[in-house]
């Protein structure tokens, strides 16, 4: 039978956060950042492990208990330089330890999006769990759009209709994804779909909402402690 698996990479620096420990460690609610996706993933009932890709000499993952989530998760030790490495390094590694079937989906989720919720993630195992490749939660954009020259000067407005914004989890077969990522291991794609669009495939857009927002600046984290905040204690 296939099984679902996930993929944290959380081998960052957080360089856009300016602060000295990598952001998936930053508190959120008071736990760090990377334990409330962990935790959504957790208690999917579908979700078998979660694997987390870790940089090399990341010193901070080991200073937190994470014994409630023991019977799924999986810590590697083998992030890369981009996150596009540290996927494929990871998904490599779960194989080599005979952990996952080449049919099997992987869902691959960022650090970085603490606010995902439990109706998002199976929304998207729901609606792709036939499809032929796969897909990826994601916004359709819903600002006017600007295209600017080099001097912020606006030359033109762009048409949003059919643009979206792409957020994770993003799903994948593990045969098409380590296909897809061997393809691009030069190349420095942001996320997974790209790496499948390069195949040739096209990925079904599944609508998720603005909640599941990547932190990314200094500004989103309290943000998205207010959100986590407000769902804990409604
Ligand atoms: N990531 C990773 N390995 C890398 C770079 C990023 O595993 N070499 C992970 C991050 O830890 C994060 C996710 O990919 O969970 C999304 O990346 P991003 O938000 O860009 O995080 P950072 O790369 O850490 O931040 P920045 O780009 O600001 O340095
Ligand atoms: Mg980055």
């Amino acid at each position: 039978m296939t099984k679902f698996f996930t993929l944290i990479p959380a081998a960052g620096s957080g360089s856009r956060m300016s602060s000295e420990l990598p952001k998936q460690y930053l508190y959120l609610d008071n736990k760090p950042m990377i334990y409330h996706s962990i935790n959504t993933l957790y208690h999917n009932q579908l979700i078998t492990s979660i694997f987390v890709v870790l940089a090399p000499d990341d010193c901070d993952w080991i200073k937190y208990d994470w014994s409630e989530f023991s019977s799924k998760l999986i810590a590697l030790n083998c992030g890369g330089a981009t996150r596009a490495e540290s996927v494929l390094n990871g998904l490599t590694t779960a194989k080599q330890k005979g952990l996952i079937d080449t049919n099997d989906w992987i869902l691959v989720h960022d650090a970085a999006r603490p606010c995902l919720t439990a109706a998002q993630l199976e929304k998207l195992i729901n609606e792709l769990t036939h499809d032929e490749v796969g897909g990826l939660l994601a916004v359709p954009v819903s600002d006017t759009l600007k295209r600017s020259n080099i001097q912020d000067r606006v030359t033109h407005t762009e048409p949003r209709e059919n643009l979206w914004q792409a957020q994770t989890p993003q799903m994948f077969r593990y045969e098409l994804l380590i296909k897809a990522l061997q393809n691009a291991e030069k190349l420095h794609f942001t996320d997974d779909a790209s790496a499948i669009e390069a195949l040739g495939f096209h990925p079904k857009l599944i609508q998720s909402d603005a909640y599941n927002f990547k932190v990314t600046y200094p500004r989103d984290l309290a943000l998205a402690e207010l959100i986590i905040q407000q769902r804990n204690n409604p």
